[in-house]
């Protein structure tokens, strides 16, 4: 299986100290998972592209942009502009999920799309030659701190299946509830990235946790 990454999100951390908050995650974390809300596709509003920018620019570590967003088609690829490594918009959102994946990676990002959790997983399959990433929520998205939801990881395997069939090698991120309690068997159904957001940022030692979390989801190999 792929290698396992830990993407700490920084929604929970402390924002009126961020730079000191990023710097907790920075020896430890493979990226950093940026959550950007617009209170219409969701109804809270976190980071506006600005607030992106500067966070994008001030870190060393590769920056995941997950956009929750209602017209994500015209903006996407500015946030890959802006220096994200990678840039995931919601397919719920999109009007042209092609052409979207298509201008984020023409703007040298990884190119990703999420679903939540009501949307069925075949949606994915038309665009598995478009994209790098698949986020496939495991909480309704809008906050952090809510119960992993167990009955997702279904959709994780069906999609694991099929990029076999196909010998692709498409990154599946899951995102929502991700702890030392639930990262085993999201690896199990076949997930390489973790998003984890209260797990890492409600932890003493920020960068432990991050190693726990990634021995725990190796320990699943066996
Ligand atoms: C939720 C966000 C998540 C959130 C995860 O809509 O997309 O990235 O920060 O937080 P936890 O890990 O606390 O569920
Ligand atoms: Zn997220």
């Amino acid at each position: 299986m792929s290698t396992i990454q830990i993407c700490p999100s920084i929604l929970n951390a402390d924002r009126s100290n961020l730079a000191a908050e990023i710097r907790r995650i920075e020896a430890d974390a493979d990226w950093l998972h940026l959550d950007v809300m617009d209170s219409i596709f969701v109804p809270a509003q976190t980071f506006s592209f600005d607030d992106s920018v500067k966070i994008i620019q001030g870190t060393s570590l590769p920056v995941d942009s997950h956009l929750m967003i209602a017209n994500p088609d015209e903006v996407a690829s500015e946030y890959a502009r802006a220096g994200s490594k990678s840039v995931t918009f919601h397919l719920e959102a999109s009007k042209d999920p092609k052409e979207t994946l298509r201008r984020i990676r023409e703007a040298g990002a990884r190119a990703s799309v999420a679903i939540k959790p009501a949307t069925p997983v075949e949606f994915l399959f038309d665009l598995l030659d478009f994209a790098d990433m698949f986020l496939v929520m495991t909480v309704e998205p809008g906050a952090g701190g809510q119960s992993f939801m167990r009955d997702m990881l279904p959709k994780v395997k069906a999609l694991r299946s099929r990029i076999s069939e196909i010998s692709g090698s498409q990154w599946i991120q899951v995102d929502g509830g991700i702890s030392l309690d639930t990262i085993s068997e999201a690896r199990l159904a076949g997930a390489d990235l973790f998003v984890a957001g209260s797990a890492v940022y409600k932890s003493d030692d920020a960068g432990d946790m991050i190693q726990a979390l990634r021995q725990r989801a190796n320990e699943v190999e066996g």
